[in-house]
């Protein structure tokens, strides 16, 4: 039987940086995530033992890069006693340009892999597995405004608000497409061992998860758009006082953090955040969105833009 399920990609207002436990991906900080609704990922499952391998099928194209991941994560859903797996991927935005690709696609992969055998887990347990191949995904189980708290032996996550009740906008400057230079699950290792901002920065992660869940309960955007630019700004500074630095910014991330501050001079309710890539999310109310859209687009070295409200978590679909 072919199952299907669709997840979005999140944006962390909050940051996950490091790792307590690389064996299990267990984050070493908790984070907050707001869940887009208009970039997807939509993953089918389908086991048939006469397959002999896994196949793993993205956008319509064999994909052998990303089947040992997908294999690790199937195996962790149903067992490695499993039948062999047939995977197809739709993704409707850019992958592996710094949006997030990852999270939608595992959060999917765990809900249709999980609905392809049944009795179905509960959104806890299909975090945990998302998070064990992808720390970010587990929080795409969620929609809206979710946290992920690291509790005990595990992970926990949940919507702290729905889209609904706070419907803000993300505007996305795509500034580069090229793949980065290091990847995320190693550069957190880099930091980890390496940067002298390492401790601080986990020591300051309550205060700020504490800011920001008191700025989401209070629909306080001045609030929320202050610790999310100094959390996201922290983030940056473990990486660049790592040896070697993880420098994920252009000279285009840079113009369009100066945009997004003359647009806030200028009393715009906007804020930047940046993540393992050089592409600008900026998040701001729905009435401000088509001038941050302009403005981006008018800043130098942006190639694209993208434009996303906030949406609900992964879910099974009927199948196309
Ligand atoms: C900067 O979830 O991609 O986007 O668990 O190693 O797969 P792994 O890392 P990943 O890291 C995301 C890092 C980030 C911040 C965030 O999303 O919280």
């Amino acid at each position: 039987m072919r199952v299907t399920a669709k997840a979005q990609p999140n944006i962390a207002l909050i940051k996950y940086w490091g790792k307590r436990d690389t064996r299990r991906n267990l984050p070493a900080v908790g984070s907050i995530s707001i869940t887009l609704a208009d970039l997807s990922t939509t993953m089918s499952v389908e086991f048939d033992a006469s397959l002999g391998d896994d196949i793993l099928i993205v956008n319509d194209r064999d994909n052998i890069d990303m089947l040992p991941r997908i294999k690790r994560c199937l195996d962790n859903v149903l067992g490695e006693g499993r039948q062999s797996a047939r995977v197809d991927s739709h993704c409707n935005f850019p992958i592996a340009a710094g949006l997030a690709s990852s999270a939608s696609a595992f959060a999917a992969l765990v809900v249709a892999a999980d609905g392809a055998v049944g009795p179905g887990r509960d959104t806890a347990e299909l975090a945990s597995l998302a998070g064990m191949a992808s720390g970010s995904a587990a929080r795409s189980l969620c929609g809206g405004y979710v946290e992920l708290q690291n509790c005990g032996a595990d992970i926990s996550v949940q919507s702290l608000r729905s889209a609904d009740e706070w419907p803000l906008k993300v505007v996305v400057a795509i500034t580069a497409t090229a793949p980065k230079p290091v990847g995320s699950t190693d550069a957190m290792e880099i930091s980890r061992k390496t940067s002298p901002f390492f401790g601080r920065w986990i020591d300051q992660q309550a205060e700020d998860l504490a800011d920001a869940r008191a700025a989401i309960g209070a629909r306080d955007f001045a609030k929320l758009a202050s610790v999310a630019e100094h959390n996201c700004l922290k983030m940056h500074s473990v990486m660049w006082g790592s040896r070697p630095p993880v420098i994920y910014w252009n000279s285009a991330t840079l113009a369009c953090m100066q945009t997004v501050r003359e647009l806030q001079s200028q009393g715009v309710a906007v804020f930047f955040t940046i993540d393992a890539g050089p592409q600008v999310k900026a998040v701001c109310e729905p009435a401000a969105e088509p001038r941050v859209r302009e403005a981006l687009a008018a800043t130098a070295g942006v190639e694209d833009i993208l434009v996303s409200g906030l949406g609900a978590g992964a879910g099974l679909i009927a199948d196309e």
